[in-house]
């Protein structure tokens, strides 16, 4: 069964063929980060614009790198139609409509959050249930019971920014530029690469831990107040002329290092309460390596297999959405919602079929 998965939630454009939910036949991506550098974020309108302006080259290249065409025609279409920038959204939806009708196949609606937990199919992976899900990208923080294909309820949720949000921010008030989480990780590693252990010790207590007293039913995600310690950090050190270039790397480390500890607090305090045995972490900061090293080393500890997609399927991409199509079609699911939202819920969820 070969599917063709357009993403276009926010400032990736991204088309993916794969076959049997597993194969990538192939997965062109324009990423709009250049574009968006000099505002230090996304700016929704020129994001819809470049998808319009995208897609075209991208599905033809696509379908010409699979030989998909007339005699060699895709089983589906799957599109994001939630949640994302809704101008993103429609341009990406339109996408699919033109090549559902121009194919003739089934077109399959895909939550954004759920086309992340199946990029793990893409590396031979697969999701078995109950598991806890854990989203960790620029949008979203938050914690799933991944019940069965059908149902999914959300355990906890952050009450403020979305982790990728918060590493966004940081970055630009260390100087780093967009997107800030692949920069802040590099700048970490530089750290750890030159520092005495004494000296890194140190910066990880440069920062407050966040909600430090929570007891261990309350499951929350908070990074703003975080963010506020480093504005105020960074502002004294200026006061100060503290400003070696060593020592952004030195905030970047700490930054980092007291939200992938949170980020890790709660993962540990839903597995002892939901006593699940699996958990499956996606989303584009799945691509740090402490945090991917911090999940890893709990679920050994604790007994619970860990599932995460490969790096470069961690970020949008549209071979992700592929394979939530198939996985949908797979289990007999219909979604019964067909118009883009940037709304997150699940109610999309409430499925027809087996
Ligand atoms: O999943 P994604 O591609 O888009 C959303 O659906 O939001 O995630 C983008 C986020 C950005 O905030 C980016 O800074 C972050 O993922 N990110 C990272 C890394 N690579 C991307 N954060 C930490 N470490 C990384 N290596």
């Amino acid at each position: 069964m070969i599917g063709i998965g357009i993403e276009s939630s926010c400032d990736e454009s991204g088309v993916g063929i794969v076959k049997n939910g597993v194969e990538v036949l192939a997965a062109p991506l324009f990423s709009q980060i250049n574009m968006h550098l000099e505002y230090g974020g996304v700016v929704p309108e020129y994001a819809s614009r470049a998808h319009l302006e995208k897609f075209p080259a991208l599905v033809k290249e696509a379908l010409q790198k699979a030989s998909i065409n007339n005699q060699n025609k895709p089983d589906f279409i799957a599109a994001t139609i939630k949640p994302g920038l809704v101008g993103s959204l429609l341009v990406g939806y339109s996408v699919a409509l033109a090549l559902r009708d121009y194919f003739s196949v089934p077109l399959v609606p895909v939550h954004h959050l759920m086309a992340h937990f199946a990029a793990v199919y893409l590396s031979g992976q697969g999701i078995e249930y109950p598991a806890l899900g854990l989203l960790v990208s620029g949008g979203n923080t938050a914690l799933y019971r991944l019940n069965t294909p059908h149902e999914t309820v959300k355990i906890a949720d952050t009450c403020d920014d979305a982790i990728g949000e918060a590493l966004d921010k940081a970055a630009i008030m260390l100087g780093f530029g967009y997107p800030g989480g692949p920069a802040i990780e590099r700048a970490a590693q530089d750290f750890t690469a030159w520092a005495k252990k004494e000296n890194v010790r140190a910066a990880q207590k440069l920062l407050p831990q966040i909600l430090k007293n929570t007891k261990a039913g309350d499951i929350r995600f908070s990074f703003s107040g975080l963010k506020t310690s480093l504005l105020y950090t960074l502002k004294s050190q200026r006061k100060e002329k503290n400003q070696n270039p060593n020592e952004s790397q030195k905030m970047a480390y700490a930054f980092e290092y007291r939200a992938v500890e949170h980020i890790l607090r709660n993962v540990e305090k839903a597995l002892n309460k939901t006593k699940l045995k699996r958990l499956i972490a996606a989303g584009g900061v799945m691509a740090n390596l402490s945090l991917r090293r911090g999940l890893e080393k709990i679920c050994t500890e604790k007994g619970v297999s860990f599932i995460v997609p490969e790096k470069k399927y961690c970020t949008d991409n549209g071979a992700m959405v592929a394979s939530a199509g198939w996985l949908a079609l797979k289990n007999g699911v219909v979604a019964e919602q067909n118009f883009v939202t940037s709304e997150n819920d699940f109610s999309f969820c409430k499925f027809r079929g087996s």
